[in-house]
């Protein structure tokens, strides 16, 4: 597939990397030199009411790698102690664990098993020690990272026995689009008021476990296309959680307060898609569309634009709203990101390379990280108090911590968060922290391989850049899967 934009690896000076962001957005910006340990990245900020000691926070990033007993494997492992490998002072939730054994994404997700948490407690710990001990041998000064653990159901998403299994969905709202992507498992009934609550008594449990391990905070997950993100878009579901705006947040708030009611000393984040877009497909040219078979489409999500669908809301005003009954409710930090990568990859993690289910990028996906960008700016302007966590910083390779330093510096976001960047070079934020030059044979640079890999049934991991996957014969099979997708 051909490339269409220029990536900022491209440039060879950060004054033509400039000059390609301010040509798409004056309203961006970015210094000529890296201020380092003087800069704004290395100042602390208290959360969750400890000190985070440098405004960089790693993104949780599962590796559909975990045993099928919900605990995790030693490759879980590994990229724990590589999150804390980074130097950043938020761990931002590890990955996405589900609160139960149905509600995975896939057979090989985290869960918290009911019947055996004790046990949970005790590999949860495990992995929290990781980023400890990874952050230890970071070098990074200064007080341990603030530590948390992301909260889900997959809802929609949920897949939890291996293929050729069909998934089973709980769908929040009939949707056209997405119903047609589930085949015959579409038929499934909507998921019901009481399973609703059934599955909001679980988040309690799960958060009582990751307060025994030590955690700092749980992020109730309201992103990506899951669970309780389908919820707050859920406008044509009928019944107590469906519906009007008050109808719509009562699941995820409820839960929020009944977290809160049992274990006070625990930390409540929430990571939200603060906007989204109408489900992208390909065209003919294999260049990414928005596919809409509905009269009042924006009415089918969260944050969509009545306007345009293909392009998220600008005002954020629907997630203003919800984060304001957020901060109401005891939450301390928001963590914002847009879309999901099933249904808008584009938007959800900026690519120039796409994953073998996905498309070419529809516009120039610089353009896609400043809307991320954006997005937060819009938050941080209806709430200057509320530390924020940024999100669709990896695309901007070389230039990251040029952009990063300009969006702190200014006050636009609290931390920087890295998602795939820390996957291919986890030691980025320490040697900016250093003022050390980067690694360029490091750098992500958005091949997508780490989608690739699970869309097909194989493990996450950063395969064309960490040796370790690098050696495994999945990367041969991924290389072929690849092949196959580029000659049709
Ligand atoms: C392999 C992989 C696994 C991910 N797992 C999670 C997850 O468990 N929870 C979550 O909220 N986001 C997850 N994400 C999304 C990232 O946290 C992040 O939002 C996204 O990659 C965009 O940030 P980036 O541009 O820095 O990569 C995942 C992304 C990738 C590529
Ligand atoms: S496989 Fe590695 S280089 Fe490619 S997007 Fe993922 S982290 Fe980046």
């Amino acid at each position: 597939m051909s490339r269409r934009y220029t990536p900022p690896g491209h440039h060879r000076s950060v004054e033509a990397f400039r000059e390609h962001l301010r040509g798409l957005d004056p309203a961006f910006d970015c210094g000529d030199e890296l201020l380092g340990p003087e800069g704004p990245l290395a100042k602390p900020l208290t959360v969750f009411g400890r000190n985070a000691g440098n405004r960089f926070a790693v993104h949780p990033m599962e590796g559909w790698d975990g045993n099928r007993d919900g605990s995790p494997s030693h490759l879980t492992r590994r990229r724990w102690r590589r999150f804390g490998l980074s130097g950043a002072k938020l761990i931002w939730g590890g990955e996405a664990v589900a609160v139960l054994p149905e509600g995975r994404a896939n057979p090989n997700q985290l869960f918290i098993d009911g019947e055996r948490l004790d046990d949970c407690v005790v590999w949860l710990e495990a992995l929290r020690r990781e980023v400890l001990a990874g952050h230890e041998e970071s070098g990074v000064a200064g007080h341990r990272p603030v530590v948390g653990l992301q909260l889900t159901h997959s809802g929609r998403l949920s897949r939890p026995d291996p293929p050729p299994a069909l998934p089973r969905p709980l769908r929040a709202q009939v949707h056209p689009v997405l119903d047609g992507r589930l085949g015959e498992a579409a038929n499934r009934p909507l998921v019901g008021d009481e399973q609703l609550e059934e599955i909001a008594d679980a988040y309690v449990r799960a958060a009582r476990c990751a307060e025994r391990a030590g955690y700092d905070f749980v992020d109730i997950k309201c992103c990506h296309g899951y669970l309780l993100h389908e919820l707050l878009g859920a406008h044509m579901r009928p019944g107590r959680y469906g519906g009007c705006f008050e109808n719509r947040v009562r699941l995820p708030l409820g839960i929020i307060a009944a977290v809160r009611t049992a274990c006070p000393d625990l930390g409540v984040g929430v990571r939200l898609s603060v906007g989204d877009v109408a489900p992208f497909g390909a065209d003919g040219a294999g260049v990414g569309v928005p596919e809409v078979e509905s009269a009042r489409p924006a009415e089918l999500g969260f944050g969509l634009n009545a306007a345009d669908v293909g392009l998220p809301e600008p005002t954020c005003s629907e997630a203003i709203r919800y984060i304001a009954l957020l901060i109401e409710a005891g939450v301390e930090v928001v963590n914002v990101t847009m879309g999901s990568p099933y249904s808008c990859p584009h938007l959800s993690r900026p690519f120039t390379y796409p994953a073998s289910d996905s498309y070419m990028p529809p516009e120039d996906p610089l353009r896609s990280v400043l809307r991320q960008l954006a997005a937060v700016r819009t938050v941080r302007a209806a709430f200057p108090r509320l530390p924020l966590v940024g999100t669709g910083y990896s695309y901007l390779q070389e230039w990251l911590p040029y952009v990063a330093e300009a969006e702190v510096g200014a006050g636009h976001v609290d931390f920087v968060g890295l998602g795939r960047m820390v996957l291919a070079y986890p030691r980025l934020p320490a040697d900016v922290l250093a003022g050390r030059p980067l690694e360029r044979k490091r750098i992500c640079r958005t091949f997508s391989d780490c989608t690739t890999g699970p869309r097909n049934n194989m493990v996450s991991g950063c395969y064309p850049l960490d040796e370790h996957y690098r050696r495994t014969p999945e990367f041969g099979r991924i290389r072929e899967i690849k092949k196959a997708a580029a000659s049709l």
